[in-house]
């Protein structure tokens, strides 16, 4: 079932994270929706701009409405991941997604407040959700790259004025995170003296934390042996998924832990098997992976087990 993203969040708050997960394809959303069943947990669907384009815009909402068929016990949203401001219309006119993420980080403090409260006014008048960005994240997002010198942490002044200002429904800050297999360089993590300090200044609003995925060392390294070459590849440490949600974090955006699932069951299925080429034999290795790899992030994120009491809290609100 699909719900509105505010009320995931409201039963979330202080203390679980929904996991956010990015899809391009249908073995991906198939993996999914089996994992959140698995682990009994609500979820947010993700789709960039990069994976509207993949196909067709069109392919992935079909496939999110038949896997809603095919797994009726599911709760979830569908979110808009990092949209500029055409695709947040694209998206609010097109009456498929529960939230839109416009982001104009990029820009300066009032050119972003003025862009995001254009979409705002757009969205809210359809009873859709915002997220948007302050603060500058590491690595790449979409086309534009920004380098670890010019990432800046969200300020918490300015986090509670850009709220105040665009009432956008959720914040994606900038705490030490950045997108991509390769984060850090030594041991920095989540700035959780930061998520701390933005919490105070905006108590129970719901914050998003951006380039969360874990880069697990096991798949990297079963990548490199099946012929990759993923050196120095580190991500954000999966037990600080809950302290950051009873922070206020409500939204795990993770992405490239998928695609390393899917590098990892591809090389090794054809390294292992040369004269194989049913692209169906590793695409169902990679559904059942996949599915096994989200149901143990919901247990990290605290989302498992959430499913019953969060399909409840959206029928007792819609
Ligand atoms: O933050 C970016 C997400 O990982 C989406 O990546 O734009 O390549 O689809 P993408
Ligand atoms: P990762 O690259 O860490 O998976 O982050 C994904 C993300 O933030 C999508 O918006
Ligand atoms: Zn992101």
């Amino acid at each position: 079932m699909i719900v509105p993203t505010r009320t995931l969040f409201e039963h979330a708050y202080g203390k679980y994270a929904l996991g956010a997960y990015n899809i391009n394809n249908l073995e991906q959303s198939m993996g999914l929706f089996q994992g959140c069943l698995d682990s009994q947990a609500p979820f947010i669907i993700q789709i960039s701009k990069g994976a509207r384009s993949y196909t067709d815009k069109r392919m992935l909402e079909a496939i999110i409405r038949t896997a809603d068929e095919i797994f009726p016990d599911s709760l979830f949203a569908v979110h808009l991941d990092h949209g500029d401001e055409q695709t947040c219309y694209d998206c609010i006119d097109s009456g498929f997604y529960s939230s839109v993420m416009i982001d104009a980080s990029h820009h300066e403090f009032a050119e972003n407040v003025a862009i995001t409260k254009r979409v705002v006014e757009a969205a809210h008048a359809k009873g859709i959700s915002v997220e948007a960005e302050l603060g500058m994240l590491g690595g790449v997002e979409e086309d534009i790259k920004v380098d670890e010198k010019n990432a800046r942490l969200t300020d918490p002044d300015e986090a509670y004025e850009f709220v105040k200002q665009t009432g956008c429904d959720s914040l994606a800050c900038a705490i030490g995170t950045s997108h991509g297999a390769y984060k850090f360089a030594g041991s920095q993590g989540i700035h959780f003296e930061r998520v701390a300090e933005i919490q105070k200044r905006l108590p129970g609003f719901p914050l998003v934390m951006h380039g969360s995925s874990s880069v697990p060392q096991e798949e990297v390294e079963a990548i490199n042996a099946a012929g990759g070459a993923m050196k120095g590849a580190r991500g954000v440490d999966v037990n600080q998924y809950l302290p950051a949600a009873k922070l206020g974090v409500c939204k795990v955006n993770i992405d490239t832990d998928g695609r390393l699932v899917w590098t990892r069951v591809h090389r090794e299925f054809f390294r292992d098997k040369p004269a194989e080429f049913d692209l169906r034999a590793p695409g169902k290795v990679f559904m059942a992976e996949y599915a096994k790899f989200i149901a143990s992030r919901n247990n990290y994120l605290g989302s498992a087990g959430n499913l019953k009491a969060a399909r409840e809290h959206a029928l007792a609100v819609a």
